[in-house]
């Protein structure tokens, strides 16, 4: 079972293999700022530290999306809601402090706290 390790509280949780990591940081209580779930607004990057390889590969979308809010598309940097665990890894959320994704935030309501 993977095990997924949220910085900077070093919280972690062991999941399902595929477990989302925005559906993970639950388990290990910690919160993902996140508003789409749906890879359209960004809001919901963050900084992989260790095990990206063992992620899901990134699909075209998140790839564009990342793009678009002027990310990088290596890895480093992913979507939570898009992202899948495959293996163990450690993600940093003091990332979504770091930028702004108000750029892909265009088309949402405002009501999904
Ligand atoms: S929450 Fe909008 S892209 Fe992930």
């Amino acid at each position: 079972m993977p095990r997924i390790e949220f910085r900077p509280d070093k919280l972690s949780a062991d999941v399902d293999e595929k477990t989302k990591i925005l559906l993970s940081a639950r388990k290990a209580g910690v919160s993902i700022r996140f508003a789409c779930a749906s890879c359209r607004c960004g809001t919901c990057a963050i900084r992989v530290i260790d095990g990206a390889a063992n992620l899901s590969p990134m699909k075209a979308d998140e790839s564009k999306l990342l793009g678009r809010l002027t990310l990088p598309t290596d890895g480093t940097i992913r979507l939570s809601c898009q992202t899948r665990i495959m293996g163990d890894c450690t993600v940093d959320l003091t990332f979504q402090n770091e930028y702004d994704s108000d750029i892909g935030m265009e088309n949402l309501d405002d009501d999904d706290d």
